[in-house]
């Protein structure tokens, strides 16, 4: 059960790389279901599937999506909302219905009934055919953070103080970064049927390290990972600067 490790020279390799992956699948099946991440990582593949859509080379018109995330206390209309983010990298490029387009969404309502929907519509589309994930200093996948346990679906969380910390170059201040958030779950994200995830710069290195230690910890939500059947990690020189070759989960 190794995870598949590709690593590549640079960014734009690897986005390119995720971005085809992206292609490949909506072209076996027209009506993929597909699970994005947002953060830094992913803007660059966002960038090359636009191209590639500009390029008629990609299709998305029957393809349904799902974000990870979103934060409590952000309108939809905020330019740090993941709901604002999508639509600036994405969806206002691309043609995904708006209709098929699933981002949790928290402003004014209660966070149960947010993650008993989203979990309902997930099941409804039949699951994440493939699933793009980022990976956060401290091991988090989506905002599910290290602790003594994890959440198997949608939840309500409180972001850890690293993943704030993180987050607030995007803020004016520390202060402006919500303290909470919607994510789905592990057991929504590992049951997805394929999995990518990509890490880029020296900042991920140990978490990559530790995602593939074959050693599996609540404590670094991304070592779940380890045993899932079908996960590409595509990283940078950097991100895998620490991984070696008799590492475990990497032969
Ligand atoms: P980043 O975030 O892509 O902005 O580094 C990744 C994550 O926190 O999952």
């Amino acid at each position: 059960m190794a995870m598949d490790i590709v690593i590549v020279d640079s960014y734009k390799s690897m986005s390119i790389k995720a971005a085809e992956i992206i292609a490949e699948q909506v072209r076996k099946k027209n009506d993929t279901v597909l699970g994005l991440a947002t953060g830094s990582t992913p803007e660059g593949m966002y960038a090359c599937l636009i191209e590639m859509y500009d390029e008629k080379k990609i299709d998305f018109s029957a393809v349904v999506t799902f974000n990870l995330d979103e934060y409590i206390g952000l309108p939809p209309d905020h330019p740090q909302s993941y709901h604002h983010y999508m639509h600036r990298h994405f969806f206002d490029h691309v043609n995904v219905k708006a209709g098929n387009i699933n981002i949790p969404h928290c402003e004014g309502r209660d966070p149960g009934s947010i993650c008993r929907e989203y979990e309902r519509k997930i099941r409804e589309a039949e699951g994440i055919d493939l699933q793009i994930l980022g990976i956060g200093t401290n091991g988090h996948i989506g905002f599910n953070e290290p602790g003594e346990y994890l959440y198997t679906g949608t939840h309500l969380v409180e972001l850890a103080e690293e993943t704030i910390e993180a987050n607030s170059r995007f803020f004016d201040s520390r202060g402006e970064v919500p303290e909470q958030a919607v994510t789905m779950g592990v057991g929504s994200i590992m049951g997805a049927a394929r999995i990518v995830l990509l890490a880029s710069g020296e900042s991920k290195a140990e978490a990559v390290r530790k995602m593939c230690s074959g050693k599996v910890s609540t404590g670094h939500p991304a070592s779940l990972l380890q045993l899932h059947r079908a996960v590409t990690v595509i990283a940078d020189r950097e991100a895998a600067s620490l991984l070696k070759n008799n590492n475990p989960a990497c032969q």
